[in-house]
């Protein structure tokens, strides 16, 4: 079964992470804006510096990842 967004992305972005992220023009908690972000979002996930305050473990990352390989379901 594929990842899909509402069920296996969305609930990784905390509060604190789409609060700070939307100043910057994408709401992580709205699918088409990560869609449109995912490849910018993957590549600060992925060299860790995105969330500023605490990186994603691996898994996560991967869960990603395989999230945008599949087609970035909704
Ligand atoms: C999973 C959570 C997060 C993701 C996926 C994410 C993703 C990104 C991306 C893709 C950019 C580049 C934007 C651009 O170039 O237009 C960025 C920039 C930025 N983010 Fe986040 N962010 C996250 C959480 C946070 C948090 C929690 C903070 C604040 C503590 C934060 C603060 C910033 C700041 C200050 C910038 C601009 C400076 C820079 O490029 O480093 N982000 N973020």
């Amino acid at each position: 079964m594929k990842l899909s967004f509402d069920q296996d992305i969305k609930p990784l972005f905390r509060p604190f992470d789409i609060e700070s992220m939307t100043p910057f023009g994408f709401d992580l908690s709205v699918y088409a804006d990560v869609k449109a972000h995912a490849q910018s979002i993957y590549d600060r996930l992925a060299d860790g510096s995105m969330p500023c305050d605490d990186p994603w473990s691996p898994d996560q990352v991967e869960k990603f990842k395989r999230w945008m390989d599949e087609g970035m379901e909704p």
